[in-house]
């Protein structure tokens, strides 16, 4: 049987990563078969498609640009990683997708959704996650929680205003998006916990 995509969504510093890291000694625990990965990057070349996009030297950037790179690292690293891990039965869990190209390009850098949907037809009609949890911590709480931001990181150089329209973009998503749940992002990490695994069991993914 085919395995189950799941992502998870947030803005910066929501606490994704000890999320991910709670499930993935979750699941390794209980033996279920699954892989880890993130994007941008999870191959050789989306890995490099992330060290341009995420080089605080490239700031003249445009935002077309950034948006087809996220695009492209996207399309290979469906083709280098999820689908073989997919078809081997394995549940793939991966750290942003789609929706962050919604939330940041398309709201938060003003292209549009339309335009994000256009450039990832592809993935979005043969790669649509089973279930998206989106952790909901505001830009104020997740900067507030995450002491000594990365300067040299572009998107984390892009200010506080930019990371409330993300948020904006994500809340819009949240109440508009099929397979995709909320959790509240204020809870300790094992109140998140629970909830994730909820979510995950209610979707039939665990
Ligand atoms: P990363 O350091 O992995 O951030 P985090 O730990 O918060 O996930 O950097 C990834 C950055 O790329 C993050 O700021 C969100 C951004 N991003 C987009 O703007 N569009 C996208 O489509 C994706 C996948 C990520």
């Amino acid at each position: 049987m085919r395995g189950k995509f799941i992502t998870f969504e947030g803005c910066d510093g929501c606490g994704k990563s000890t999320q991910l890291k709670k499930l993935s000694d979750y699941l390794t625990e209980k033996g279920v078969a699954h892989v880890f990965t993130r994007e941008p990057g999870g191959g050789k070349i989306s890995e490099q498609i992330r060290e341009i996009l995420l080089n605080g030297k490239n700031g003249e950037m445009t935002d077309e640009c950034e948006a087809l790179l996220y695009a492209a690292a996207r399309a290979q690293h469906l083709s280098d990683k999820v689908e073989p891990a997919l078809s081997e039965g394995k549940l793939v869990i991966c750290d942003r997708y789609i929706h962050s190209s919604y939330a940041y390009q398309g709201y938060a850098r003003g292209l549009g959704v339309d335009f994000v949907k256009k450039i990832n037809a592809y993935a979005e009609e043969s790669y649509s996650p089973d279930l998206t949890i989106f952790i909901n911590l505001s830009p104020k709480d997740a900067f507030a929680r995450k002491k000594g931001a990365d300067e040299n990181d572009r998107l984390e150089q892009a200010g506080l205003a930019f990371h409330e329209r993300v948020y904006e973009g994500y809340l819009a998503l949240a109440k508009d998006g099929k397979n995709i749940v909320t959790v509240d992002g204020k809870g300790t990490p094992d109140e998140i916990f629970a909830e994730v695994l909820t979510a995950l069991k209610k979707a039939n993914c665990l």
